[in-house]
């Protein structure tokens, strides 16, 4: 008897056992996890100038200038202004649970101004992005919308863009218009994409227009406050106006490539400590705590002075600003795509952040490099490491990873593609599972290929291709599509080296 009680033990101790082993390895997400994918107006939608769109930067760069590699430009890039009916299909029959896309403000607002609300709202675009929104909708996916991708309205960056604090009004203004217009179908807002781009971006502009501002020390600098209101003020627009009656969520999209010492010696755990208050902090310091990171106040104040300036480069807040600044993100919104090796350098002396900040950035040579986009080398175990710093800076915020995405040359067999998404899931669990975590939210980028920036159409992004040599510009599935569509079916990470086909 006692024989047999002892065996109904241990035989319910196996089944119990293996049943939670199997839940583990067989769903690495729950059911609420949401998967999706992302693009930005300016990399697929073409029709440049129809309707009445007005002109951006990237009309102007790839006009005007000779900064693209192959010479190309977004004229009519994915041509997804007019073939979005069949991107939602095919978003639908990838299972996404949303899709993240951003408005163009320039097509919306040719001026970029809205002197009278949305009465200055050209009338083709507000049809084009409620039908686009409807459609996605109608197929039970969740609409994601950035309102800043890169792509500022001409007007704007000819007056300095972010350098200007005049963006922080014409800026609210436009997503007012937005707010009001799409308010009560879309859910989820992204102010900004990526500052640290947006502001590299900002730098490059002052110079391709010749601003005022050239010349000027410390543009990033006056780029990172202007932003930082800009997103501020639109986030308390909606909380004022909008979340009362449509209860959105308003986040930063912050990139948050991790940057890891270089050694283990004092020196380099400092300085990497440092360059990621520099590139992160700069952001979620003002956003979670208030105001920016002494340690960057303080390298920026002793780099300013060794140029001799009588002022730090470093912008002050006064204490307005700070409250206006601080509490702005209803969730942390990640895009992790690389890492770098940081050392301590003090030999730098020139207007950058890393000579500020006394630091050498590199790379491990042992990393894999993208063929096609070579600042990205494939670091998984980062993202995990960038999950943790947030974690820690900004007392465990929920997050929501908004990009995370290879570029190669556009094979169908896109194994390389399929193993990087594979690995920084692998490390997303690991940061769920075992440093608890909080992500709701992961999005593989991109869609399908379209303009990547400088890089033209020569690195590409997509899980689906697109044939820019036919004016249909036709969609094809990739392998990363299939598996994509499996990892969503299943919510498991597959073991990709095990070909068999049920692991559980
Ligand atoms: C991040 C940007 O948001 C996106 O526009 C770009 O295409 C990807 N990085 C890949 O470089």
């Amino acid at each position: 008897m006692k024989t047999f009680i002892q065996l109904v033990i241990v035989g319910y101790f196996y089944v119990f056992s293996f049943s939670s082993f199997n839940q583990v390895k067989c769903a690495d997400f729950d059911e609420n996890f949401l998967f999706g994918v992302a693009t930005s107006a300016y990399q697929v939608e073409g029709g440049w100038n129809e309707d009445g769109k007005g002109e951006n930067i990237w009309d102007y760069i790839t006009h005007k200038t000779n900064l693209i590699m192959d010479n190309s430009t977004g004229d009519i890039a994915c041509d997804s202004y007019h073939k979005f009916k069949e991107d939602v299909f095919l978003l639908k029959s990838l299972g996404v649970k949303f899709y993240r896309f951003s408005i163009s403000w320039s097509r919306l607002l040719p001026n970029g101004t809205a002197p009278n609300g949305i009465w200055s709202a050209n009338p083709y675009a507000v049809e084009y992005y409620k039908q686009l929104i409807d459609e996605l909708i109608a197929n039970n996916i969740i609409p994601m919308v950035t309102l800043y991708h890169f792509d500022m309205p001409l007007p704007m960056a000819q007056y300095g863009g972010f350098q200007n604090e005049r963006i922080v009004r014409d800026f609210e203004n436009y997503a007012d218009v937005v707010f009001k217009l799409y308010g009560h179908k879309v859910k989820h807002w992204f102010t900004i994409n990526e500052p640290n781009s947006c502001c590299e971006i900002d730098v490059l502009m002052a110079s391709v227009l010749q601003t005022e501002y050239v010349g000027n020390h410390g543009l990033i600098y006056m780029c990172t406050r202007n932003l930082l209101l800009a997103h501020a003020s639109v986030y308390r627009l909606y909380q004022k106006k909008y979340k009362w009656k449509y209860y959105g969520n308003v986040a930063l999209v912050i990139d948050s490539n991790y940057f890891q010492a270089g050694s283990d010696c004092d020196d380099d755990l400092k300085a990497a400590e440092r360059y990621r208050q520099f590139m992160i902090g700069k952001w979620g310091h003002p956003i979670y705590i208030g105001d920016f990171p002494s340690v960057m106040k303080e390298y920026v104040a002793n780099a300013s002075r060794a140029q001799g300036l009588t002022t730090s480069k470093l912008p002050v807040f006064t204490e307005k600003e700070v409250n206006l600044i601080r509490g702005t993100n209803d969730y942390y919104a990640m895009n992790y795509y690389t890492s770098r090796l940081v050392f301590f350098n003090d030999t730098l002396n020139e207007d950058s952040l890393q000579s500020d900040a006394q630091v050498f950035v590199t790379v491990d040579p042992k990393w894999k490099q993208s063929p096609t986009q070579p600042l990205i080398y494939v670091v998984p175990e980062a993202i995990r490491k960038s999950l943790r710093f947030i974690r820690d800076e900004y007392r465990n915020p929920t997050i929501m990873v908004t990009e995370n995405g290879y570029g190669d040359k556009g094979e169908f067999d896109d194994r390389d593609r399929i193993n990087y998404f594979n690995d920084h899931l692998k490390q997303m669990v690991l940061s769920m599972n075992e440093d608890n975590v909080k992500i709701i939210g992961y999005t593989a980028w991109s869609f399908m290929d379209n303009f990547e920036w400088t890089n033209g159409y020569l690195s590409k992004f997509g899980l689906y291709s697109v044939d820019f040599n036919s004016s249909a510009r036709p969609r094809y599935e990739k392998d990363s599509a299939v598996y994509y569509r499996k990892l969503i079916e299943t919510k498991t990470i597959p073991d990709l080296d095990d070909n068999s086909e049920n692991r559980c």
